[in-house]
């Protein structure tokens, strides 16, 4: 651990001391994890969704359990969408009690794994099914292992509901428009309401997920389709009257786009939800959730880089080769996402106030996707250090060993200053396979 104190920095801006130190102490690339940030977003969510509201930290934006420990702390439960996922969350010292298990597709393995866990006693908090396939599977699972007999617990189940929406974002993030792969249409939901798979004590139906899309532009959709939701809530309890009383749950997903002027915050979600409910003469469950992820990370971490080399541009006055790129932070080639890039000016070499170059900012892995964009940035030589900002979620999570390249480093900069490294436990092939646990 490296001692601190370091000063104080805007959230908004590349706290350049420690990103230097981190990069001098630990070498590049690495991600520096601001946890004072990841603080002041997860105090901005909790404002806005106090009371009855479930807060669960969608640890697919950033699993390093540190921080997934540290949103626990604060009252915060892990969404997780594997049981990758979950061992992360464990190792952060979540309790399943606290475990929304959801995502896309699970294998017979992972729905197994759900079940033994609650034939332990140790039921994750809901688990949500993505189809009736799911369902059945898991009641079958269910009922081998005794759930909701002889004193073991029932497993509570959500459905997720593709609302048939269309989200402000890019479309690559729109995942609650009918036309996606996410979620049930209401009408599925309705069927495999009235089939066998939920019937009886060993799944416990509780309510509805639902999430828009991510980085979203605007409220109206967040709005709409939990007015669908609760719709979908009061048809269910109609059509099970005897489990009415469990059926008091929706899991209004995530999606908040980090802070920026024009961007609804947190709280304007809240209040389109509000008036959206209002205008259709709904309430609010008794058990509302979000489970945001880059809210909560996202402005709070940065990918630090050394300059490997720099030359005179063709279409700009610079171009510099980084030593990190498409294999430690995706967004850029993937998505085309563009994310602040600084110079760092406590770094050895950089210049504070020099004049500003358009700059091609380029990684160095044998694609042509990968490139960080171009940005104004000072004249640079090897060895200079450059840091990407907004690069706290969906970055550290979402790297790859494509061209031989070892995971980036990534660096806790706790509320005293002081900087770790953060550590996860290995995960074996089993957990992703349909075969082996
Ligand atoms: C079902 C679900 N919930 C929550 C999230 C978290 O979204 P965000 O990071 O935009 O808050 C996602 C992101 O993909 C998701 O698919």
């Amino acid at each position: 651990m490296l001692a601190g104190p370091l000063s104080p920095h805007r959230e908004d801006q590349a706290p350049g001391p420690a990103l230097a130190a981190a990069a001098a102490g630990f070498g590049t690339p690495a991600y520096l994890m601001d946890l004072p940030a990841v603080a002041a977003a997860a105090a901005r969510l909790e404002a806005a969704f106090g009371g009855p509201w479930l807060r669960l930290y969608s640890l697919k934006a950033n699993d390093l359990p540190a921080i997934t420990s540290f949103l626990h702390g604060r009252g915060w439960g892990a969404s997780v969408v594997s049981t990758g996922e979950w061992r992360y969350a464990r190792a952060a010292g979540v309790a399943n009690d606290s475990v929304a298990f959801e995502g896309i597709g699970k294998s017979d393995a992972q729905l197994g794994f759900a079940v033994t866990e609650a034939a332990a006693g140790r039921p994750v908090r809901w688990l949500a099914l993505e189809s009736g396939q799911e369902a059945a599977v898991l009641a079958g699972l269910a009922a081998a292992a005794g759930l909701g007999r002889d004193g073991r617990p029932s497993l509570d189940v959500l459905v997720r509901l593709n609302p048939e929406v269309a989200p402000e974002t890019r479309p690559e993030f729109a995942v609650g428009a009918r036309a996606s792969k996410f979620g049930m249409s209401d009408r599925e939901i309705l069927a495999l309401a009235g089939d066998g798979a939920l019937a009886g004590p060993r799944l416990r139906l509780r309510g509805v997920q639902v999430h828009v899309g991510s980085d979203l532009t605007d409220v109206r959709a967040f709005g709409d389709a939990g007015v669908r939701a609760t719709r979908l809530l009061a048809a269910l309890r109609a059509a099970r009257p005897a489990d009415a009383g469990w059926l008091d749950t929706i899991d209004f997903g995530g999606g908040f786009p980090l802070p920026a002027p024009g961007m609804p915050g947190p709280e304007d979600f809240r209040d389109a939800l509000a008036r959206a409910l209002d205008r259709a003469g709904r309430a609010l469950p008794p058990r509302p959730a979000i489970e945001p992820g880059r809210y909560l990370v996202g402005a709070a971490g940065w990918l630090v880089a050394s300059v490997l080399h720099a030359r005179p541009g063709t279409g700009g006055a610079q171009l510099v080769v980084l030593d990190a790129g498409m294999t430690e932070f995706i967004r850029p080639a993937l998505y085309r996402t563009r994310h602040p890039v600084s110079a760092v000016a406590d770094g050895p070499g950089n210049q504070a106030g020099s004049r500003l170059l358009d700059t091609a900012v380029e990684g160095p892995v044998c694609e042509s996707t990968d490139s960080f964009g171009r940005h104004l940035l000072p004249p640079l030589r090897r060895g200079d250090l450059v840091a990407i900002g907004q690069a706290g979620a969906y970055g550290a999570s979402f790297t790859s060993r494509y061209n031989g390249r070892p995971p980036p480093r990534e660096i806790l900069l706790w509320p005293d200053g002081s900087m770790e490294p953060g550590e996860r436990p290995p995960l074996t092939t089993g957990q992703a396979s349909t075969s082996r646990e």
